[in-house]
């Protein structure tokens, strides 16, 4: 064989190389191509189970809003039915208390007590009637800001809040949402009393306002004694109170929660045994309403 003969045809050693580089290729491309599929079928289980919590999210806040509703329809039905009843109760011993056929002091005195249990029957029906109250017709723009001062101001009034310190951490230019100041006062005033009570002496309490995406939110956070787990559902619902007997009616954040509703916004609570629980309440910026009507 001469030297310039080649054993090999060049022609089909090339294609040979090139079916091997393709070949070659081909696997690295695919090897590619199922390491991105296995990325996005992570990204795609992901994305479910992120769907899955919204889903189940929703779905609680739905059934709890329905179950708020129909005990609130509830609650205001009966302090109705109680309401008139209780009038007259009221009216006849103010009137046996003053011109009554006796001055017997045990009678007097009996009269007197039952004055007193009527009176504080009226607080708590008066007080469950507020949450079945219609929507009031006269909401105005206000300041969330100038509201958790004001409530700030009242709250001080309690013995426990000269134990524990609030820090106030109020966002500066915060749009106006629009409402009833002196309910939505009330509602900050009753998340304080209760942060004060969960809180131990020297502890502190935070007041937070700021705004975002068209909301503007208000926190009272402590870091008390936290809610256990088992009852965080169950903490907004009338009557139910952990406190002492005469220490809580169990009506603070029920009322609350009728007050955000009717406000068109939500409260919602965040809490761990003991490390403490920030409550946030959030209602539409003024601005986004008015644009809707
Ligand atoms: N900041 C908080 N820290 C710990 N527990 C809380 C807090 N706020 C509320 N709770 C729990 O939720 C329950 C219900 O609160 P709510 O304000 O409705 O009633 P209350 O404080 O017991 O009585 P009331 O407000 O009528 O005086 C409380 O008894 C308490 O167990
Ligand atoms: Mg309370």
């Amino acid at each position: 064989m001469k030297m310039t003969d080649k054993p090999w045809n060049e022609a089909q050693l090339i294609a040979t190389v090139n079916e091997s580089l393709n070949h070659y290729r081909l696997i690295e491309s695919n090897r590619r191509f199922e390491a991105e599929l296995a990325e996005r079928n992570r990204e795609l289980v992901e994305i479910n189970r992120d769907l899955e919590k919204k889903v189940a999210a929703r779905t609680h806040a739905l059934v709890q809003a329905e179950k708020m509703a129909a005990l609130g329809r509830m609650a205001g039905g009966v302090a109705h039915e109680i309401n008139n009843p209780l009038g007259g109760i009221l009216a006849f011993t103010k009137l046996m208390l003053r011109d009554g056929p006796t001055d017997d002091p045990q009678t007097q005195e009996a009269l007197n007590t039952i004055h007193t249990c009527a009176l504080r029957c009226r607080d708590t029906v008066y007080n469950l009637m507020s949450f079945a109250r219609k929507p009031a017709e006269e909401h105005r723009e206000i300041s969330m800001n100038q509201v958790a001062t004001d409530a700030l101001t009242l709250a001080r009034l309690y013995p426990k809040s000269k134990e524990v310190g609030v820090r106030e951490e109020l966002a500066p230019d915060l749009p106006p949402v629009l409402g009833q100041a002196n309910l939505l006062q009330q509602l900050v005033i009753n998340l304080l009393q209760n942060a004060y009570q969960a809180s131990a002496p020297g502890q502190a309490v935070f007041l937070r306002t700021h705004p975002s995406g068209g909301k503007v939110f208000l926190e009272v956070e402590d870091i008390g004694t936290g809610i256990p787990k088992g009852i965080q559902a169950q903490i907004f619902e009338p009557f139910f109170t952990t406190k002492e007997v005469g220490q809580g009616t169990g009506l603070g954040l029920f009322i609350c929660y009728g007050i955000a509703r009717e406000h068109r916004g939500d409260l919602k609570v965040e809490s761990e045994e003991g490390r403490g629980s920030r409550f946030t309440l959030e209602l539409p910026e003024a601005a986004v309403i008015l644009e809707k009507k």
